[in-house]
């Protein structure tokens, strides 16, 4: 790794034009000149790629969701690649990766070129998750207290990470995603997730397990949430360890999976078919996390 100089902003004030004095940056990274040079390849075309597929591999943006990657215990940061404007600035989201990760910085004309678009942030990093978590392992270490969020079918990945959004908003402990949901870590979710796809421990079933079935297994009361539910959810008590399932925008859940759960309702104006699913998942998850009374059944 080489220590590269970067320029101060030039000061373009009203009376002052002159050159501002060379800067030293104190952050030790690589400086990439050549769009082409094949050690920032995994950050070529990322638009492409993620429609390819990413070997394992995630691409987080920007300072916010960089920060949590750097600390998350679940994800490891493979590298990163910043606008050279940007290095000073970042030095403190960048203090807790391991000092072997390579910090890659180019001008902002060669970042553009490298991933394909402008990308006015300046900031990407390729990431990789540091285990598959398996569904039983990751309910099994559940504790006694807990929010599972249930994913059934959801193939939108705006959605993906609103729900992953606010599964870390209101403190839910896990995201169990059935066999259809889409990827929590393509790079779009992420973003809409805010990181929270990087922080919030998720794991996906096999096509042969149920989700009903398989929380219950683990002391996880499966309540499936659907605008036809039997309880209201400001009559909903709150379980001890409560798994909410949500389905997809147009089917929703299926009737057979539905049959292995209580079901609740969000009222809505009369008439009116269904919220979104993550604007749906806000709002029980609100309920259950501060507004709901504690059930007292066994
Ligand atoms: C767009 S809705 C699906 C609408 C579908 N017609 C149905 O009957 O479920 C997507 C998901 O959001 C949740 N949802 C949306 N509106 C809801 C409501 N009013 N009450 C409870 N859940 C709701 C459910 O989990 C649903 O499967």
């Amino acid at each position: 790794m080489v220590k590269a100089d970067v320029r101060s902003k030039p000061d373009h004030g009203a009376f002052t034009l002159a050159p501002a004095s060379p800067k030293p940056c104190n952050v030790t990274h690589i400086l990439i000149t050549d769009p082409d040079d094949p050690r920032i390849a995994p950050y070529r075309s990322i638009r492409e790629r993620d429609l390819t597929g990413r070997e394992g591999l995630f691409m987080a943006e920007g300072e916010v969701v960089l920060r949590l990657l750097a600390r998350s215990p679940l994800m490891r940061t493979v590298s990163v690649l910043v606008a050279q404007k940007r290095l000073e600035a970042l030095a403190d989201v960048l203090a807790p990766l391991p000092a072997d990760t390579p910090v890659y910085a180019a001008s902002q004309a060669v970042m553009d070129a490298i991933v394909g678009f402008p990308i006015h942030r300046g900031i990407l990093a390729l990431g990789r998750r540091v285990e598959q978590i398996e569904p039983e392992t990751m309910l099994a270490a559940l504790p006694p207290r807990a929010l599972v969020l249930g994913l059934v079918g959801i193939a939108n990945h705006d959605n993906m990470g609103g729900l992953f959004r606010n599964a870390a908003a209101f403190g839910a402990s896990a995201v169990l995603l059935d066999s259809a949901c889409c990827d929590p870590l393509y790079r779009k979710a992420i973003r809409v997730s805010v990181g929270a796809a990087l922080t919030t421990p998720f794991a996906r079933l096999r096509p042969d397990q149920d989700m009903a079935d398989m929380m219950s297994a683990h002391g996880v009361s499966p309540l499936a949430l659907s605008p036809t539910g039997d309880i209201a959810l400001a009559d909903l008590s709150r379980p001890p360890r409560a798994g909410l399932l949500m389905g997809a925008e147009g089917p929703g859940l299926p009737m057979e999976l539905m049959r292995k759960c209580r079901t609740v309702s969000i009222p809505m104006a009369r008439g009116f078919d269904s919220l979104n699913v993550a604007v749906a998942s806000a709002v029980v998850l609100h309920h259950l996390a501060f507004a709901a009374q504690e059930e007292t059944r066994p």
